[in-house]
C-alpha cells in the first residue's frame, strides 16, 4: 500500500527517469532520493554546457538527447573525447575532485539533464549508497576506453582510425549496423585528429570498396571487416 502511494505521488516525473537505463537499475527509493536532490534543466541543440578550465561541481545525467565531449585550442580546433546520450552522466570529474571542467561538453540535440550539486550527490549517495558503486564502475569504462583510444592514435594511421571510430559508434539498427549519430564529417575528423578533407577521403574509398554506404544522416557498414589502412 504504502509503495503504491508513493509511486501515484511521485508520478509522471518517476515515470521518465525509469525510462533511462541509469535510473532504471535503481529502487523506487533510490529514484526518490535522487528525485528530491536533482534539478531538471533543458538546452537547445548547440547550447554549451560545461566549459574547459572553468569551475564548477556539479553531475548531469542526460535524460533525453545527445552531447558531445571535447576538447579544444585557441584557434578552434577540437578533439571529441566522446559522444554521450541518454543514461550517461558527465560533469562527475570536478564535482569529485573540485578541479577546473576536464573538457567542455555542448548539446548536439536538444537535451535534458538531472543535475546534482556536489553537495546534494553527497546526500544522494550517503542515502542510496550504490550510486557511488555505479559512478566508479563508468569512470572504470572510461579510463579503459581512454587506453584504447591511446593505442589507436598511437599505433594506427588515419585509415585505421577513421575505420575503428566507425566500428565503435555502430549499432545495430533492425539488423543492420550502423552510425546513426548526428555526426558530420568535421565531427568525425575532431574524433579521430585528421582533416575533414582527409576523412571524406577516406569515407569516400570505403564506401568504393564496398565497405559502407554513406547517406545524409547515417553510414551504414556493410561489412565489418573494415581495413585499418589504404
Ligand atoms: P568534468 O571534468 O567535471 O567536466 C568535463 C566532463 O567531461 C568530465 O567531468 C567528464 O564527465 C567528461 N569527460 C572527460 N573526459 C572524458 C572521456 N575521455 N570520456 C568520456 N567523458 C569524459
Amino acid at each position: 500500500m504504502a509503495t503504491a502511494s508513493k509511486r501515484v505521488h511521485m508520478g509522471d516525473r518517476t515515470l521518465t527517469l525509469k525510462a533511462v537505463p541509469f535510473f532504471t537499475q535503481l529502487s523506487d527509493r533510490e529514484l526518490d532520493v535522487v528525485r528530491s536532490v536533482s534539478v531538471e534543466k533543458s538546452y537547445p541543440r548547440s547550447a554549451v554546457v560545461l566549459t574547459e578550465g572553468e569551475m564548477g561541481d556539479s553531475l548531469y545525467m542526460i535524460q533525453t538527447g545527445k552531447v558531445k565531449v571535447f576538447i579544444g585550442d585557441e584557434d578552434g580546433r577540437e578533439i571529441i573525447l566522446k559522444i554521450l546520450g541518454p543514461g550517461d552522466f558527465f560533469g562527475e570529474m570536478s564535482m569529485i575532485d573540485k578541479q577546473p571542467r576536464s573538457a567542455s561538453v555542448t548539446t548536439l540535440e536538444a537535451s535534458t539533464f538531472h543535475i546534482l550539486s556536489h553537495a546534494a550527490f553527497a546526500n544522494c549517495i550517503e542515502q542510496a549508497p550504490r550510486i557511488a558503486n555505479f559512478v566508479m564502475r563508468v569512470l572504470a569504462q572510461r579510463v579503459r576506453e581512454a587506453d584504447r583510444k591511446i593505442g589507436t592514435l598511437a599505433l594506427m594511421d588515419v585509415y585505421g582510425r577513421v575505420a575503428s571510430t566507425l566500428l565503435e559508434l555502430a549499432v545495430y539498427n533492425n539488423g543492420v549496423l550502423m552510425v546513426g549519430e548526428k555526426l558530420s564529417q568535421q565531427d568525425l575528423a575532431n574524433m579521430v585528429g585528421a582533416s575533414r578533407e582527409m576523412v571524406n577521403r577516406i569515407l569516400k574509398d570505403l564506401s568504393d570498396r564496398g565497405f559502407i554506404t554513406v547517406e545524409s544522416k547515417s553510414i551504414t557498414i556493410i561489412n565489418r571487416e573494415l581495413p585499418p589502412t589504404l
